[in-house]
């Protein structure tokens, strides 16, 4: 591989998932102003780099990865002034930004897809995938990646006419084979990195390529449906697109991409991450799905073994240092705190199998990615009912646990362990109301059951705690 060392190659970043880092007005949601407060927090962490998980305008389906305006701030979090203030603040400090970028799919509430709904004759129609429906019946029998049923949806107005949706009905998929749609795209990308982006996390971002047939597969589940990821992940065809999309943004800024590329088998990894390849570097998933066996169907599950999974970790780290440089974490806000997943033995399912963790990862090549409250070695929360979790995947997962024929006790468990509400309680500051998350208000997600034992106050002054280690 090339020797040289990109600027993007000494980066320590630390992801924030908004809605659950810091409230500084007290509505019961994390903000931008809530995260400003807290940037010699992570100053004094020494991160260099924040991954904002997204802030645009979304009705918050899917904790907005729905997003019905890219330019725009979600009011729930603040408004452009915030964001501007944020990005200054932390240059200040020596802090870069990068943000979250979802294309391929948006919300359906946004103008592109709600001016599709309303004129048969408008453009914004093959912005997204549009197909009638066979006897009555869905285009084909791809399942959605939630595990909500059919990747289609009738379009409303419509008696034959779908739209097709790897995710949520409220998330249709773009239409990249349209290339006004793709310059759309990337006017709006641009438009970000002049504004001193450094770069950003790219969404979901090996489906925008659907096998153009649309032809129906062998069904893999008791519904009859089939993962749509067999027909719209990295797919033959996708090269030019990624290719088309790097040229177009990215190169122009010297920008850092994180690809969320699933499905992408280590032999076509020079493609991603080598010299010329699409992205700075992407999240290699095999070895964060090793108590699963497949990132979307949280029932089945593995039996691993602590050896199997050090095979798994080394097999990437090798794949990735013969081609390029890799994104190494332990938790994001799709995953379960890392503590409850891979340390096995409750006995250790604290501040030293966290501090274990942390130095088994630190020690990777690569970029370290550091979660919120990863630091602070913060672990599942345990829910009663499934009522409690906000997750559209938990509670898509519960249902079709259930219908696979498990109890609801079982699938309450499945959930317990694998749901992404995990990963998304309110960040656990201190020992006063709520741990310091706000003032009172009762948060938009419960906290975890441990917060008055994992937080910043208890761990900042103790030479053994987590957070000091970090
Ligand atoms: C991957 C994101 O990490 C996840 O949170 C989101 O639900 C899906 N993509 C859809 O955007």
């Amino acid at each position: 591989m090339d020797t040289t060392k990109k600027w993007w190659q000494k980066e320590v970043i630390y992801q924030i998932h908004p809605a659950s880092f810091k409230d500084s007005n007290n509505d019961g949601v994390g903000d931008l102003q809530g995260i400003i407060s807290k940037l010699s927090y992570l100053h004094d962490l020494g991160i260099t780099m924040i991954w904002l998980s997204p802030i645009y305008c979304s009705p918050m389906v899917d904790n907005d990865y729905d997003i019905s305006d890219y330019q725009q701030i979600n009011p729930r979090f603040g408004t452009m002034a915030d964001f501007d203030a944020l990005l200054a603040q932390a240059k200040a400090l020596g802090i870069k930004v990068i943000m979250d970028l979802v294309i391929n799919h948006t919300s359906d509430q946004h103008k592109w897809f709600q001016k599709a709904i309303q004129d048969p004759n408008s453009k914004y129609r093959d912005y997204y995938i549009l197909r009638p429906g066979k006897d009555g019946h869905a285009p084909n029998n791809w399942r959605s990646n939630f595990g909500s049923g059919s990747a289609w949806s009738l379009l409303p107005g419509e008696k034959n006419l779908y739209y097709h949706h790897v995710f949520s009905p409220q998330q249709p998929d773009l239409n990249w084979e349209n290339p006004e749609l793709r310059q759309a795209l990337y006017r709006m990308i641009n438009w970000w990195l002049a504004k001193g982006l450094a770069g950003f996390r790219i969404d979901a971002i090996t489906f925008i390529k659907k096998d153009q047939d649309f032809a129906d597969i062998t069904p893999d589940g008791k519904d009859g449906l089939g993962k749509v990821k067999r027909k719209a992940e990295n797919r033959p065809g996708i090269a030019a697109l990624l290719h088309e999309l790097r040229v177009n943004t990215f190169d122009k800024y010297d920008a850092i991409t994180v690809g969320e590329a699933s499905g992408v088998p280590y032999e076509q990894l020079t493609q991603f991450i080598g010299p010329q390849g699409y992205f700075s570097m992407i999240f290699d998933f095999h070895y964060a799905d090793v108590d699963i066996e497949s990132g979307s169907e949280w029932f089945k599950r593995t039996h691993w073994t602590v050896s199997e999974f050090k095979q798994l970790l080394f097999r990437s780290q090798l794949a990735i240092q013969k081609v390029g440089w890799g994104a190494n974490f332990l938790e994001n806000h799709d995953q379960p705190r890392s503590v409850s997943k891979y340390i096995k033995d409750p006995k250790y399912q604290n501040q030293i199998g966290a501090t274990a963790l942390a130095l088994l990862y630190f020690l990777l090549r690569g970029t370290p990615f550091i979660y919120q409250g990863q630091e602070l070695g913060m672990v599942n929360a345990k829910r009663q009912t499934i009522a409690e979790f906000d997750d559209v995947s938990s509670h898509n997962n519960y249902a079709r646990a259930l219908a696979e024929g498990y109890s609801k006790t079982a699938a309450l468990g499945f959930v317990n362990q694998r749901s992404r509400d995990n990963a998304r309680t309110p960040f656990q500051w201190d020992n006063t109301v709520n741990a310091g998350f706000n003032e009172g208000h009762q948060p938009w997600l419960g906290l975890a059951q441990h917060c008055d034992q994992f937080n910043y106050a208890n761990e900042k002054d103790d030479p053994y705690s987590t957070y000091q280690f970090y």
